[in-house]
């Protein structure tokens, strides 16, 4: 029935382009999707078929219900077969947490619409051809901000958090078919915080994390990618569970 298909929402850049590499150099096809500029996504495409991955490239908004429909009947039609769903495309806005009148109900409507309703949206989506092979995976991306109360907004951390619910939630409601997980990474070398909070910012914030985590690092895309392989492809028995890849910033350095 050929190879086992991987999805991956916003996988244009950062987080998303490095799991859509991982799953293509081991032996996956991928989709690739992205909402906006397709150059970078058909880089990615590129450098996912050059590890031997056949792709599918699909422009999409998540937040639409209408393009997550499309979305998985071109994965139907293309291949047959949806193994792994990773929900990773998410969004933001920048606003100091103590500036309470920096973020309006529209706000947070925006961001909901992506990071948990297009989650959702998403999983509905692909769950029939997810439900076909038992022990496929969904993994949505959280984040540390969920848990931290720290992050861009306190409209993002709260979207992370519902994510958070809403994975225990889908754990339950597609099983014992399909395992649903989340990962919540703490500060990811990605476009994401350098373009959000400027050079010197993001240069900032790095260094505050770094004095601040257990292991003195960061996060790379990478790091993120091989907690999205193991949830997603392996990882039998795990399901309901919220995974941090923080380099011990919960924990803090003593
Ligand atoms: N970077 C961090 O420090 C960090 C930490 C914790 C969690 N995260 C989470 O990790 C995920 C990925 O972040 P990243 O750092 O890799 O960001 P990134 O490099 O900015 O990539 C974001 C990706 O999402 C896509 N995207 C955005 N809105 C979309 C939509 N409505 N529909 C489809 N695709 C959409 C973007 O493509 P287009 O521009 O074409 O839409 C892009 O491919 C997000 O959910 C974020 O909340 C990031």
């Amino acid at each position: 029935m050929g190879k086992k298909v991987c999805v991956v929402t916003g996988s244009s850049s950062g987080i998303g382009a490095a799991t859509a590499r991982l799953y293509a150099g081991k032996g996956w096809n991928v989709v690739i999707n992205y909402s906006r500029d397709p150059a970078p996504a058909e880089a990615v495409a590129a450098q996912c078929e050059a590890l031997g991955a056949e792709v599918l490239l699909v422009k999409a908004d998540v937040a639409q219900d209408a393009d997550c429909r499309r979305l998985a009947s071109e994965v139907e039609a293309r291949f047959g077969r949806a193994d792994v769903l990773v929900n990773n495309a998410g969004t933001t806005k920048f606003v100091d947490l103590k500036n309470l009148d920096g973020l309006e109900a529209e706000d947070f409507h925006k961001i909901y619409s992506v990071n948990v309703i297009g989650a959702y949206q998403m999983t509905r989506a692909l769950a029939p051809l997810l439900r076909q092979h038992l022990g496929s995976g969904v993994v949505n991306v959280s984040s540390v901000a969920s848990i931290m109360g720290r992050g861009s907004s306190l409209a993002y951390m709260a979207s992370k958090g519902a994510l958070n619910a809403m994975t225990v939630g889908l754990a339950r409601a597609l099983a014992p078919h399909v395992r649903v997980n989340a990962i919540a990474p703490g500060l990811v070398e990605t476009p994401w915080l350098q373009e959000g909070l400027g050079a010197e910012g993001y240069q900032r914030g790095v260094d505050w994390y770094k004095g601040r985590a257990a292991l003195e690092a960061v996060i790379t895309p990478e790091d993120v990618a091989e907690t999205a392989w193991y949830l997603g492809a392996s990882a039998a028995k795990t399901t309901g569970e919220v995974m941090l890849v923080d380099a011990g910033l919960r924990i803090n350095k003593v």
